[in-house]
């Protein structure tokens, strides 16, 4: 089976990475794999450093000598055109983004503009910069997206495979969708070397806390209520994000140019029956819970708008052409996620700012969590 390996026996040459997002949940989770498995390669992170960006997620990296953290938005043309010349970069591992679902119904401006306006402007940078270099082969642009580009399915429909027609229902998975078009345009107008992503919902360590699995860990942790959306039977498809890492390695290292890959945890599971199984394992692994058992803290709240009522991914073409699987289960990967946020409270606490209260008060309408 192919896979992922250390650089010492996967012959290639050092590369010049690119890492646009790399202080986000997913981002920082990718360039510490990265740092860790190709220590020859130069590292250069992109981050606007939004409420979601935090530079502590790569505290442990700035001294090194082949990373370097850059603050700048992906939609500035010129400064991109500067830093792709001036650090010589060859991949682009594209991860920035707004990310959020319910930020996007309240505002959908900024996912037009950072997720369709800069993907183009990333790529439109990168593919000047791409042919003033005489268009080389072995360069590569990796477009980090969602399965939630191919809509909502029925409860027996087949998993999303890589041909499932592009049905996006809320402004992030829209927005999302727009800039997966133009990254598979620019592979069949210039033949730039994008290959597209298409990844399940990821848990795992820094991930900020609006997103579900945080949300419900932190407030386990304050005796708050766990707002479950609705009647809790949508479903989602977890996959670990140092899992996602090492497929989007085996992406870069062996994929195929205007591709796209599906990548999934084969975990669906129901958000009630999550949240039940998150509260269980907190009651097992944290000391002195506020409120025992957890379960006593699910609160169903309104549903969100235009809530998609399942995604399932089919990730048999990565394991076919690129023998990537998951390594770890729904528990291990869990287990190690509340062991990552029982031991990084400094990390956590400080985001329950006055800004995150005032959008936890506008999406639940309930007490902001303190
Ligand atoms: P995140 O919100 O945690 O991080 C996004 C990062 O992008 C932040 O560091 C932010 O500061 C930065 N950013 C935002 N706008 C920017 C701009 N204009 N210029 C430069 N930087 C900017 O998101 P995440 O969960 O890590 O997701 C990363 C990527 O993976 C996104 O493209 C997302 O669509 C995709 N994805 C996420 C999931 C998931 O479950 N979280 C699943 C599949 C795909
Ligand atoms: P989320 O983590 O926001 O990811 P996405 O919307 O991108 O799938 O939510 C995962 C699921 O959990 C989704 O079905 C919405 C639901 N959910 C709740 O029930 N309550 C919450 O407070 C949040 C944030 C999400």
């Amino acid at each position: 089976m192919i896979n992922s390996q250390p650089e010492q026996t996967l012959l290639r040459e050092p590369c010049r990475l690119l890492i646009t997002g790399g202080a986000g949940f997913i981002g920082s989770n990718f360039v510490h794999h990265w740092c860790n498995n190709y220590k020859r390669d130069r590292v250069v992170v992109l981050d606007a450093l939004t409420y979601a960006g935090n530079r502590q997620n790569l505290a442990s990296l700035e001294n090194r000598e082949n990373f370097r953290f850059v603050k700048g938005n992906i939609c500035d043309r010129a400064f991109i055109d500067s830093l792709l010349q001036e650090e010589n970069i060859d991949t682009v591992a594209h991860f920035a983004a707004e990310s959020h679902v319910d930020r996007s119904i309240l505002g959908p401006d900024a996912f037009i503009q950072t997720n369709v306006v800069g993907t183009f402007t990333l790529l439109e940078s990168f593919r000047h910069y791409w042919m003033s270099r005489g268009q080389p082969q072995s360069d590569r642009f990796l477009h980090v997206s969602t399965d939630e580009v191919y809509g909502s399915l029925a409860p027996d429909d087949p998993p999303f495979t890589e041909t499932t027609p592009y049905a996006p229902n809320s402004p992030y998975s829209a927005s999302k969708a727009g800039s997966d078009h133009l990254a598979r345009a620019y592979y069949h107008t210039y033949g730039l070397p994008t290959i597209i992503t298409n990844c399940s919902n990821n848990y795992g360590s820094y991930h900020f806390p609006e997103k579900l699995i945080p949300l419900m860990c932190i407030n386990i942790l304050l005796g708050k209520p766990l707002p479950v959306y609705g009647d809790g039977q949508n479903v989602r498809d977890w996959l670990y994000v140092g899992d996602h890492c090492r497929a989007l390695d085996v992406v870069i290292n062996q994929g195929k140019p205007g591709e796209t890959y599906n990548i999934g945890g084969n975990n669906e599971v129901k958000n009630l029956d999550l949240v039940e199984l998150l509260c269980q394992l907190m009651d097992e692994l944290a000391p002195h819970l506020p409120v025992q058992p957890s379960t006593k803290l699910i609160t169903f709240v309104k549903d969100r708008p235009g809530h998609d009522r399942r995604y399932a991914i089919d990730a048999s073409k990565i394991k076919r052409e690129l023998g990537w699987t998951p390594q770890e289960t729904l528990l291990s990967g869990l287990r190690q996620t509340i062991a990552w946020y029982l031991n990084n409270r400094d990390w956590w606490q400080p985001l329950l700012s006055e800004e995150y209260q005032a959008y936890y008060q506008k999406v639940y309408g309930i007490e902001a969590i303190k």
